[in-house]
């Protein structure tokens, strides 16, 4: 009799047999050891099995999984909510509590359109994207998103997809410059005066690329006229903070690289749930928390399982691992070693360039290396985790370094020495 089948993505190498993970560290099947890299999807951010989250986890399961949303008071929901907008500099904002990146997006996008709508903009319903970027998995995110590889058919884009061209070398096609500056930010104005600005209710962007195009960070100043520029034109900006939201890219938010650039909205997902429950969040404004609230209408239905009392106490767990580290104190910039220990691999024959900043990094490699990076990444030691194909004509190729934030010194030493003993092994063409 025939049996079923996992349908499942896998990466270009096959998947590791293991026995359990603890910290930065995956112990395998024969007895070895893998260094997690990449955190699994750049979600593990304090680690796997931290004994504070486990804690955390254990006691409210004995307490209740569940509790019915709307008829039960969301206490620990509240309180997540309350420490999460401190956490991020942003007190005061609306949190709305859900369970993937892609859910928290469609609901950041939902809210900046009953935003409008309660402005009285009520013919404001598009939402523009940069053709490099992703923003999840479902229909519309996938609609929305500028991942050349995850395009959907035409015919299943919902006649939606990206609008501008993003501030990154060779990927702002006629960008005037030799290298993109803040105001390239006109590619966003050609887009909105494009579309008619009566017409668009927000802008969605990372502030900075996740794994998409491999850790791009904008220009210096770029965010700030970006807000500048949208506010002008009465559109709202939302930041996918997915992957780099609490401490990621070296502090709280990704945005925090440009004081100036805060957006009305802030998704966040990984870092919060740090792989160990689904849960995402949705931060907003006062004036849009003010004007959803004022609005009369309801808000968006948020799902069966959005954020229940086990999700919000593993969210105030991770919270007090990442405020223990420092990892949410405004302005101190975090992840020097790893930025100077991934900088170093630059000279090697089969990298192109790197790039990133925190704990955040890309390597990218030559035509064919990376199949090969990932395969002697797994001999020396390291879990690496690979992008493609971002370049306007679909090339490109690299892996990502993102260890847990963390990562002890000596583990940080292991990774930069693990990485450079795999991609010498790379010819420079591959
Ligand atoms: C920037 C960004 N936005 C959205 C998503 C989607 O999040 P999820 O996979 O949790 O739905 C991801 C996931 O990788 C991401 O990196």
């Amino acid at each position: 009799m025939s049996k079923s089948v996992l349908l499942s993505t896998f990466q270009p190498v096959p998947p590791v047999d293991y026995t359990h993970a603890e910290g930065a560290w995956v112990h395998t099947a024969d007895g070895g050891r893998l260094l997690d890299a990449a955190s699994g999807l750049v979600c593990v951010n304090i680690g796997h099995a931290h004994p504070h989250v486990l804690e955390a986890m254990t006691r409210q399961a004995a307490v209740a999984t569940y509790a019915s949303p709307g008829a039960l008071r969301p206490a620990l929901q509240e309180e997540l909510a309350v420490r999460l907008g401190a956490a991020v500099g942003r007190a005061g904002d609306g949190v709305s509590l859900a369970c993937s990146g892609t859910a928290a997006v469609e609901l950041a996008v939902s809210y900046a359109k009953s935003i409008q709508r309660a402005r009285g903009e009520t013919g404001r319903h598009h939402v523009l994207t940069a053709t490099l970027g992703y923003h999840g998995n479902s229909a519309l995110a996938l609609g929305l998103s500028g991942h050349r590889r995850r395009r959907p058919e035409p015919v299943d884009a919902l006649g939606l997809g990206p609008a501008f061209d993003p501030p990154y070398p060779g990927h702002h096609r006629g960008c005037p410059y030799g290298h993109c500056r803040a105001e390239c930010v006109s590619a966003v104005r050609d887009a909105i005066l494009e579309r008619g600005p009566e017409t668009v209710a927000a802008v969605l962007v990372e502030p900075v690329n996740g794994t998409t195009g491999g850790a791009y960070t904008p220009p210096p100043g770029y965010l700030s006229a970006l807000r500048r520029l949208c506010h002008e034109h009465g559109v709202l900006v939302i930041h996918d903070e997915v992957l780099t939201g609490l401490g990621r890219t070296g502090l709280p938010l990704g945005a925090d690289h440009d004081p100036g650039g805060a957006a009305d909205l802030v998704v966040l997902a990984k870092g919060l749930s740090a792989g160990y429950l689904p849960l995402s969040a949705v931060l907003v404004d006062e004036a849009g928390t003010e004007a959803l609230r004022s609005s009369g209408r309801p808000l968006p239905l948020m799902g069966t399982m959005s954020a229940s009392p086990l999700q919000a106490a593993v969210g105030l767990a991770v919270l007090d691992v990442l405020q223990d580290l420092g990892a949410l104190e405004a302005g101190v910039l975090r992840g020097g070693e790893l930025t100077s220990a991934v900088r170093r691999l630059a000279d090697l024959p089969a990298v192109v360039r790197t790039r990133g900043v925190g704990y955040f990094h890309a390597v990218e490699l030559v035509p064919g290396g990376q199949r090969a990076a990932l395969a002697h990444g797994r001999e020396a030691g390291l879990l690496l985790y690979p992008f493609n194909g971002f370049n306007p004509d679909g090339s490109g190729e690299g892996v990502i370094i993102a260890p847990p934030l963390t990562s002890t010194s000596e583990e940080i030493g292991f990774l930069a020495e693990a990485a450079r003993t795999a991609l010498s092994r790379i010819p420079a063409s591959e």
